[in-house]
């Protein structure tokens, strides 16, 4: 009797070694591949997606994307040097707060340029030890000035400089901010406001949350601008991580632009508030003869231009629906005779990241780095559905190039060509977007919450010839979000 019981005592714990490797095993081993290598190329991460174009990355001759820059010769029409520091600085109707600066101030200085402009801006650091870069959100530069770290540059380190030279193409509404630890550096205010413009009627309303504060062009509550004409075109600029409802009290108003494209046939809109995604740009045209207020999501940070009172309302609860809004007009290309279809399905799951567990995003169900790299070819006309079951909503931003919106849950796009480059991809949604492969280099595709791109949702569009010399990690540190 008692010798059974040792026995099957004995059986027992052996069962339980068994049962416990049976357990941890698989679990060690999501943990192992869950590790993200310390120096990565990213022409090597995960795997190619060709969205069934042909499987043309074998090519010759290799264009690196640091070859792939603005023009060298031409003397530029707008010079700006930014120098960035770690250090504490004011918000103005609040206080004092830590962070980072661009020439001592944040947001860094405004860019204007006129549409054609060559602008060069030469990016000093002054001190922050992770090294940073900056890029130009929106702006479809040549691949070399995107200001990626670790895909289209090295992070510039403490005591290095960089310049960036683009023509600024398309007017718009644009800004600037660090893509090496973004998460980090564009929170803690490394940014700024780059217009491109056809007209001087301008006011800028640059929204960025420090801390628990949201600024308007970084300062806290009620803030005025004089009107600049009978009319204003309003700037709202999100630069923070989650969406954000904006609405004029006091006037009706159109939608002029969004992500610096303009809207074809804008109507006038009364009692609807338009939704600003994270990363993105809604340009507004506000009558001025009395003054008008801007709401900025609620709360205390306002925008009022022009004297006097401005009535304040609360967020109306209707919204304008991009989907439908302004008149069609032709794209320029047949999304239907597409060359590459691909979807971006962006889940969560229990895994691993770089060894750590938790629930993380994935994309076509794979986690980071073992992501889709979506490649291209030059001329391709490029189809992809993104869809979200993540739970959270995605602010997906796309580089180098915009995309249009075809559809939403399957309901086409019936107004102006939506062309957008910073999509809020709510829960259980789907959007099919389209665009003209018409950049060449390895473009950044990533949620736009930073904090969610540091936690693995990002992957990158690679044209098929184009590679890249810069590293992942490696003694740079590169580390874009
Ligand atoms: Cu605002 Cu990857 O960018
Ligand atoms: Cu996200």
């Amino acid at each position: 009797m008692l010798l059974a019981t040792k026995l099957s005592g004995r059986r027992r714990s052996v069962l339980a070694v068994v049962a416990t490797l049976a357990v941890l095993a698989p679990i060690g081993f999501l943990w192992q591949r869950s590790l993200v290598p310390n120096d990565l190329s990213p022409m090597s991460m995960g795997y190619a997606d060709y969205g069934g174009g042909p499987s043309s990355m074998h090519v010759h001759h290799a264009t690196d994307v640091s070859q792939l820059t603005g023009p060298v010769d031409r003397t530029p029409d707008v010079a700006v040097d930014l120098v960035a520091r770690k250090e504490r600085f004011d918000l103005p109707g609040r206080g004092p707060t830590d962070g980072y600066t661009l020439n001592h101030t944040s947001p860094g200085p405004r860019i204007v340029a006129q549409q054609g402009d060559l602008v060069q801006v030469t990016l000093h650091n002054e001190n922050i030890v992770a090294g940073i870069t900056l890029h130009w959100h929106g702006v479809d530069v040549p691949n070399a000035e995107d200001g990626v770290a670790g895909v289209t540059q090295d992070a510039v380190q403490p005591g290095q400089s960089y310049v960036y030279r683009f023509v600024a193409k398309d007017a718009g509404t644009y800004w600037y901010h660090s893509h090496q630890v973004s998460h980090d550096q564009v929170l803690k205010g490394l940014y700024g406001i780059l217009v491109v413009q056809p007209t001087t009627r301008d006011v800028i309303a640059a929204v960025h949350t420090y801390g628990q504060v949201r600024t308007v062009n970084g300062e806290y509550g009620e803030r005025r601008v004089p009107a600049p004409g009978p009319t204003a075109r309003v700037r709202v600029v999100n630069t923070d991580n989650g969406p954000m409802a904006v609405w004029v009290d006091g006037a009706p108003y159109k939608v002029l632009a969004v992500d610096g494209a303009d809207v074809n046939a804008p109507t006038e809109i009364r009692g609807r508030s338009v939704l600003v995604t994270a990363g993105g740009r809604i340009d507004l045209e506000v009558p001025t003869a009395k003054a008008v207020r801007i709401g900025l999501g609620g709360g205390p940070t306002t925008l009022v231009i022009g004297n006097g009172d401005a009535p304040a309302g609360p967020e109306p609860a209707a919204r304008v629906d991009l989907l439908s809004y302004g008149s069609p007009k032709p794209l320029g290309f047949d999304p239907a005779k597409a060359d590459r279809v691909f979807r971006y399905d962006i889940g969560r799951h229990f895994g691993f990241l770089d060894g750590k567990p938790g629930l993380w995003w994935t994309i076509n169900g794979h986690q980071y780095p073992d992501v889709p790299m979506f490649v291209v070819s030059e001329g391709d006309v490029v189809r992809m559905a993104i869809s979200n079951t993540s739970g959270q909503v995605h602010p997906m931003h796309l580089h180098g190039r915009h995309v249009v919106v075809l559809s939403r849950n399957g309901v086409r796009a019936t107004g102006s060509p939506w062309w957008t480059d910073s999509l809020n991809v709510e829960d259980k949604e789907t959007y099919e977007v389209a665009f003209v492969a018409g950049n060449p280099g390895i473009w950044m595709d990533h949620c736009h919450n930073l904090p969610h791109a540091a936690q693995g949702l990002v992957t990158h569009l690679m044209y098929a010839g184009v590679s890249t010399k810069y590293h992942l990690g490696g003694a740079p540190g590169n580390q874009p979000e």
